[in-house]
């Protein structure tokens, strides 16, 4: 049994090196590069591939796993939509994903950010940093006096829902799935619109799907409360970033806490150090006080990395034997 494993960080391998101390029946071989048509020659002999990255997981990069004979693949994250899943199917392939990595990683980031927003840190950071050590005009809003809006009630939502009641914040929630327990406390609302027309603080916890996509725009920032706080953790297509910005121009939106972005492949954990960023976009909203740019590392703490190689790599060997995974993807 072979398991070769793509794109291994170096914050990654004493799970790595762990689990494969645990399983010695397991033939595991690593690289740092990530899974694409040229690479994919080097899981040659492997009976299943363990990945994570951004880049897309086209058809091309499919078939050539397909061309030597692999049809396993085991996610380390728990987003799938760069899987070219027509192709997937098209070769039988089995995936699995991490559904469940560490909630609490990414719940407890939307709402320290979201936080450090409503109480201006960023523009109180940087006037300490020049010197100006005036309260004025860097007042803050308090967590518990405002109406959290809650889009999307699955882990990461129902974690940040027992966060902000710690701050004794109010909570409104929206989903198409109602989770029982909440639903007794009467927080879903029936509509977005009754969730914009209500909350002072928006966090998107949705995937990326068509349905969603551009779920925050012109129109539905329209809706929102004047000085409303915006907080994206989950994917950035969820948002049109250029209706954001205008809400951000026009003092509409207080301010965004954002760790994805629709263009981040290849920008995002890039070092661009000495160097314009290369999208004047993300240059525009990193420079605003308002603003909280955070390059997708909600999900990155010790826990969650442990978890999401642990459990990739069960699914990898459950695959290779057969046998159940709860991590299979159905597509
Ligand atoms: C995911 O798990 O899909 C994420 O968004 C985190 C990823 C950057 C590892």
């Amino acid at each position: 049994m072979k398991i070769f494993a793509y794109g291994i960080r170096e914050d990654e391998q004493a799970a790595l090196r762990e689990w494969m101390s645990n399983h010695p029946e397991v033939e595991v071989d690593f690289t740092d590069k990530l899974l694409d048509p040229e690479t994919a020659k080097l899981a040659e002999g492997a009976d299943a591939v363990d990945v994570y990255q951004q880049l897309s997981y086209t058809p091309e990069t499919l078939t050539a796993l397909h061309e030597l004979g692999i049809n396993k693949m085991s996610l380390r994250n728990v987003g799938t939509d760069n899987i070219d899943f027509e192709t997937a199917r098209r070769f039988d392939f089995s995936i699995s994903n991490v559904a469940v990595y560490s909630p609490n990683a990414i719940a407890e980031h939307a709402a320290i950010q979201g936080a450090r927003v409503l109480r201006q840190t960023k523009a109180l950071d940087n006037k300490i940093a020049n010197h100006d050590l005036r309260w004025a005009p860097t007042i803050g809003r308090e967590v518990r006096m405002q109406t959290f809006g809650i889009i999307g009630t699955g882990h990461i939502g129902r974690v940040l829902i027992d966060i902000l009641k710690g701050f004794g914040a109010k909570i409104v929630a929206y989903d198409v799935y109602r989770n029982p327990e909440l639903e007794a406390e009467g927080i879903y609302v029936d509509t977005l619109d009754e969730l914009y027309a209500q909350a002072d603080a928006i966090s998107l916890h949705v995937p990326s799907l068509p349905e969603n996509y551009h779920m925050i725009n012109a129109e539905s920032i329209a809706k929102m409360k004047d000085d409303v706080v915006l907080i994206n953790v989950s994917r950035g297509d969820l948002m049109d970033i250029d209706a954001v910005i205008d809400g951000l121009n026009s003092g509409k939106i207080f301010g965004l806490a954002m760790d994805v972005y629709e263009n981040e492949v290849g920008l995002f954990n890039s070092d661009w150090s000495g160097k314009e960023f290369p999208d004047a976009k993300i240059a525009d909203l990193i420079a605003r006080d308002n603003v909280l740019v955070t390059p997708h590392t909600a999900f990155y703490t010790t826990k969650a990395v442990y978890e999401m190689v642990t459990q990739s790599m069960d699914a990898s060997l459950a695959f290779i034997k057969g046998e159940e995974t709860p991590n299979q993807v159905k597509y």
